[in-house]
C-alpha cells in the first residue's frame, strides 16, 4: 500500500487528509475537478486557511505529494478515496445520488484490486450501494467507510489525534485500510457500514442539537431583557455537569445543518429533536436583527454592520454562513448594511465601517474583534464582548 489517491483531494476534508498521509510516506495523489485549487497546491498555496498545513504542504509537494486534473492517473493508484459530499437540497433531502454519480464516473478509471475508501458523509445505506455497484463492475469488492470527522481548521492537529472508524467491505478491505489508517490514527474502530454512516451524522447532530439548545436558552432569557451570559456564567460556574454546555452562537456551515437534515430523512421525518433543533438555529438570525431593532427603535434607513461573515470564527469559509441570512433579513428591513470580515479580501476596512455604523450585529467572533469598544447599540449573541463591556 503505497500509492494513494485522493477524489476532491482539494477540499476541506481531501488536503488535511492527502497531507496527513504524505506526512507519513503515502505517495499521495490529489485528484480535483476544480483546476485554480490544484494550480495553488502544485504552486505550495493552500485554497483556504488550515492551522498546521502549510508546513506539511511545503515539506511534500512535488516529492510524495501531487494535485492533477489528469483523472487517468486514478489507475496507478493502490488505493482511491472519494471525499466529495452528499448535499442536502432545496426541500432538506439529501442528494443521495451525488456520491454514486461521482464513483460511476471514474469506474472505467479504476481497477478491481484497488482499495476504494469513502471518505465522504452518506446516507445510511449509501456504503451497501456503492459495494453492489462495485461488485456489478468487477466481481468483487475491497471497500472501506471511514468517514472523517475532523472540524475545519484544525483538521491536521485532529486527523492524528481522532480514533478512526473503518467499516470494511471484507476482511481483506479491512486489513488494507488498517495499513494507511494506523498510520495517521492512534485507534481503529471497526463497525458494520451502517452503524459507521450513523456514527458520522449522530457525531455531528449531536452538536448541532448542543447549540440549539444553548440558542434556545439565548433567546428565552434575552427575551425577558434579562442578559443571558450572566445566567450561562451562573449556570457553568464550578458546576461540572454544565461543563460542556456550549454558548449561544449561529451554528452554520456545511455539514451540521445538512448531516441533521439527513439524519431526518433517513428516520422518515420523525425526528422531531433534529427538526426543532433545525427551525431554532436557522431562526437565531432573525431573533438578533429583532433585538437590534429593539435596541435601536427602528433600523430602516440606519447604517447596520455585520461583523465577521464566516461561518466560523478565525477561518475563511463562508459556506452556509448565517451572517448572509442576517444581512438578507436587514436588507429585507430596509437597513443599509455594511459588512466586515479580515479574512474577506472583498469586504472594507473594519475602521471605516465602523466609523459608520449606527449599530453592529456580531456574526463571527473573529480575534481580530476581541478589543472593540462599540459606542453604538450593538447585539453579541456569542459572549465575545460581554465582560469588555461592563
Ligand atoms: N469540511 C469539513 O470539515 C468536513 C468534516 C468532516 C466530513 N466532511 C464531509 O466531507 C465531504 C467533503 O466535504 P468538504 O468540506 O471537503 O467539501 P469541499 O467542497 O471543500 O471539497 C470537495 C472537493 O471535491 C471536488 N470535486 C467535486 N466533484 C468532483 C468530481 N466529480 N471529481 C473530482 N473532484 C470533485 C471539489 O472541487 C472540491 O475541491 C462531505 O461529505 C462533508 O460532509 C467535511
Amino acid at each position: 500500500m503505497k500509492t494513494i489517491g485522493i477524489i476532491g483531494g482539494c477540499g476541506h476534508v481531501g488536503i488535511p487528509l492527502g497531507l496527513a498521509l504524505a506526512h507519513k510516506n503515502f505517495d499521495v495523489t490529489l485528484f480535483d475537478i476544480n483546476t485554480a485549487a490544484v494550480e495553488q497546491i502544485n504552486h505550495c498555496i493552500l485554497p483556504f486557511r488550515e492551522e498546521g498545513a502549510a508546513e506539511i504542504l511545503r515539506a511534500h509537494i512535488a516529492k510524495n505529494l501531487a494535485a492533477t486534473t489528469d483523472m487517468r492517473r486514478i489507475r496507478e493508484q493502490d488505493a482511491v478515496v472519494f471525499v466529495t459530499g452528499t448535499p442536502v437540497d432545496e426541500h432538506h433531502n439529501p442528494k443521495i445520488n451525488d456520491v454514486i454519480k461521482v464513483i460511476k464516473t471514474y469506474l472505467e478509471l479504476m481497477t478491481k484490486d484497488q482499495l476504494v475508501v469513502l471518505r465522504s458523509t452518506i446516507f445510511p445505506g449509501t456504503t451497501d450501494l456503492i459495494i453492489n455497484l462495485l461488485n456489478d463492475a468487477f466481481g468483487v469488492t475491497k471497500l472501506a467507510f471511514c468517514p472523517e470527522r475532523i472540524v475545519q481548521g484544525k483538521g491536521i492537529e485532529e486527523i492524528f489525534n481522532l480514533p478512526q472508524i473503518i467499516a470494511p467491505s471484507s476482511e481483506e478491505a479491512y486489513q488494507e485500510a488498517c495499513l494507511i489508517f494506523s498510520k495517521i490514527s492512534p485507534r481503529i474502530i471497526r463497525l458494520a457500514p451502517k452503524e459507521a454512516e450513523l456514527v458520522k451524522l449522530i457525531t455531528n447532530t449531536w452538536r448541532y442539537l448542543e447549540f440549539a439548545a444553548a440558542n434556545e436558552f439565548y433567546m428565552m432569557v434575552e427575551n425577558e431583557g434579562i442578559d443571558f451570559y450572566t445566567v450561562y456564567n451562573a449556570v457553568k460556574a464550578d458546576y461540572p455537569r454544565a461543563a460542556h454546555f456550549p454558548k449561544a452562537g449561529l451554528a452554520a456551515g456545511p455539514c451540521l445543518f445538512k448531516d441533521t437534515m439527513q439524519l431526518s430523512a433517513f428516520y422518515q421525518n420523525n425526528f422531531f429533536l433534529g427538526q426543532a433543533a433545525m427551525l431554532i438555529n436557522e431562526g437565531l438570525p432573525n431573533f438578533l436583527v429583532r433585538q437590534l431593532e429593539k435596541k435601536m427603535d427602528g433600523i430602516s434607513h440606519k447604517k447596520i454592520a455585520i461583523l465577521g461573515m464566516t461561518f466560523k470564527a478565525n477561518n475563511d469559509d463562508i459556506r452556509e454562513s448565517l451572517s448572509f441570512k442576517i444581512k438578507k433579513q436587514l436588507e429585507f428591513k430596509m437597513a443599509v448594511v455594511l459588512i466586515s470580515d479580515p479574512y474577506l479580501n472583498a469586504a472594507p476596512p473594519l475602521d471605516e465601517v465602523l466609523k459608520q455604523a449606527d449599530g453592529v450585529i456580531l456574526g463571527t467572533p473573529h480575534d481580530e474583534y476581541k478589543n472593540i469598544r462599540l459606542a453604538v447599540p450593538f447585539v453579541d449573541c456569542w459572549g465575545f464582548w460581554n465582560r469588555v463591556h461592563e
